[in-house]
């Protein structure tokens, strides 16, 4: 199954994330996509450290570099396209990865039946 969550013009490199929400085991969480080197990430927007949005802005996830997702709390660093924290607090975790797909001219969502 798809869900909409912008147009691929939304996204643009290492400009800000669009935000959204999905259902995870009947839960409503926050997540995100973010455009990284040509290529749409999505993760969902919870520390790894603290279970806590990223944002340090509403949409501005990479740090002043462009290299890294960063945590405003506590300044965790995210690899971009792997959710990896490589510095911080929860160094070595993960953020959770959220699939995601272009399609004629949008970005879409891709939930598995199951969740
Ligand atoms: S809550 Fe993100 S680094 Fe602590």
């Amino acid at each position: 199954m798809r869900h909409l969550i912008c147009t691929v013009a939304e996204l643009t490199d290492g400009g800000e994330a669009r935000r959204f929400e999905l259902d995870l085991a009947g839960e409503r969480v926050p997540a995100f996509a973010q455009r990284w080197q040509g290529q749409v990430y999505a993760y969902v927007n919870r520390c790894a450290h603290i279970p806590i949005e990223l944002d340090w802005n509403p949409g501005k996830l990479l740090d002043d570099s462009g290299q890294y997702l960063i945590c405003a709390t506590h300044g965790a660093l995210y690899a971009p396209d792997s959710g990896e924290c490589l510095a911080g607090p929860c160094a070595g975790q993960r953020l959770r990865a959220l699939a995601v797909c272009e399609d004629g001219g949008n970005v879409y969502l891709e939930i598995e039946s199951n969740e």
